[in-house]
């Protein structure tokens, strides 16, 4: 069991100050983590959990970023990780930048909405400093750790990751999730089959 509670964002300075509104509700010794909920990941083991357990491996310090390789032309619509040092599912980052404009990205390891991060991140957050869009970035809080005692890692997990901010990535999360259940796994298939018979009849 658990408490939830809410806070409100009352003017959209961008992602970083949405996780700053919430500093009273945070133990400021306790690292933290942040879930962006249109970034659905399918996993036998909860990705968030995945961190967890590699973010205690490390030792239980600094700051952790869920991270995937993605398509050349898509990298830019991310924040970035400028790896270090690549330690197989986890690296270190030597610098993290969101949204670089095309052709500027330091790699094609792209951040995903998971995060477990030292609470010195919500002091950087107190800066208010703007940017990539003019918005308060997290991960710019996030990359102001690098060269740090505490260190910055990404994680690339074990899962699959649906886009749903998109459309596209809604539709397909809601088809697959439903293809994974025992209760709707049938009825859903043979709808399927047969919306793609009727397409390819109908050509
Ligand atoms: C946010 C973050 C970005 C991250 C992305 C993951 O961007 O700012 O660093 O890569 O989520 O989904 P948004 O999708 O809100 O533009």
């Amino acid at each position: 069991s658990g408490a939830i509670a809410y806070i409100r964002q009352h003017k959209a300075h961008g992602l970083g100050h949405a996780v700053w509104c919430a500093r009273r509700l945070l133990d400021p010794k306790e690292p933290f983590a942040v879930i962006l909920p249109d970034d659905v990941i399918a996993a036998e083991k909860p990705c968030l959990q995945q961190m967890v357990e590699a973010y205690e491996e490390l030792g239980g310090n600094g700051s952790m970023v869920a991270a995937m390789e993605v398509p050349a032309d898509k990298v830019s619509s991310y924040g970035v990780l400028d790896v270090d040092k690549d330690m197989g599912s986890t690296v270190s980052a030597k610098g993290m930048v969101e949204k670089p404009a095309p052709g500027t990205e330091p790699s094609n390891l792209a951040v995903i909405g998971r995060y477990i991060l030292d609470p010195s991140v919500m002091k950087n957050l107190h800066t208010m400093k703007t940017g990539a869009g003019g918005e308060i970035q997290l991960t710019d809080a996030i990359a102001d750790e690098i060269g740090t005692e505490r260190g910055v890692y990404g994680y690339r997990f074990e899962g699959q990751r649906f886009d749903c901010g998109s459309k596209a990535g809604f539709l397909q999360a809601t088809i697959s999730f439903g293809l994974s259940r025992d209760d709707l796994r049938d009825e859903l298939q043979t709808f399927l089959d047969e919306l793609s018979a009727e397409r390819a009849a109908a050509q």
